[in-house]
């Protein structure tokens, strides 16, 4: 039965009580959903490449709703309740970081820059401190802490393992939910859709700014990302 119906993904429950299905879409939007397209085949890669990043990240004891692949467009995960937060790691300046503050793209940061948004298309997903986060009860100071220090972990596990793939890891978003036990894990998905990933030679962007800002054949470069991928 479908249950939730987002912008890239549907979740269907399964006879197991504690066991989602995500459905992969090719739909893509941008801008909060002003631009929309449908995108033949990227339901398909960020699938693929998700399932690829979960691996990798269980393989470094990260825990994350993953279970196991199921077809070329549904991956098994873990039933959780997705917290209403979305977490975005800068390593690189780009995107509304650039615009936000007048700041010029592709400065390399001292430092990670961890940020949060409230998860809310009615408002534009806003960037929110964690004193908002804490008063409208989004999370406590203690899962904040998790997040942050999960995140970072979680990035320079990404950031090198991109590079191995002669990527740079520019910044990206994650979601985290509460599993059965009430534990956070990561959940959502990692792929071009989240990432922005360019190529360390030439700076070339193979992720979803080729839509939103017709830079080129999307699928063309998540095909690129996915490839460099499996012959890492
Ligand atoms: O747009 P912005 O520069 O804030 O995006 C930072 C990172 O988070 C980018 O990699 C973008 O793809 C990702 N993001 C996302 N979903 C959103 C907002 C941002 O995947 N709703």
């Amino acid at each position: 039965m479908l249950l939730y119906e987002g912008k890239a993904k549907q979740i269907y429950s399964t006879d197991s009580e504690n066991e989602f299905v995500v459905y992969y879409k090719d739909d893509a939007t941008a801008f909060n959903g002003e631009k929309k397209a449908e995108i033949s085949s990227k339901g398909i890669l960020n699938n693929k490449i998700s399932t690829i990043m979960f691996e990798m990240l269980h393989e470094n004891q990260i825990e994350t709703h993953f279970i196991k692949s199921l077809s070329e467009r549904e991956m098994l995960v873990k039933k959780v309740e997705i917290l209403p937060l979305e977490v975005i790691i800068r390593n690189i300046t780009a995107g509304s970081f650039c615009k936000r503050f007048g700041i010029e793209e592709g400065i390399v940061l001292d430092e990670p820059i961890f940020e949060i948004c409230y998860k809310n298309d009615d408002y534009g997903d806003p960037m929110l401190n964690s004193d908002q986060a804490v008063a409208m009860k989004l999370a406590t100071r203690d899962e904040l802490a998790f997040l942050r220090e999960q995140t970072l972990k979680i990035n320079e596990l990404m950031k090198a393992f991109f590079l191995k793939m002669n990527l740079k890891l520019v910044d990206f978003k994650l979601e985290f939910g509460k599993d059965v036990n009430g534990n956070i894990i990561l959940a959502d998905e990692i792929s071009p859709d989240t990432c922005r990933l360019w190529d360390v030679d030439t700076n070339e962007k193979l992720d979803k700014d080729r839509f939103r800002r017709d830079l080129g054949d999307l699928v063309q470069g998540y095909e690129e990302v996915l490839a460099r991928m499996n012959c890492k």
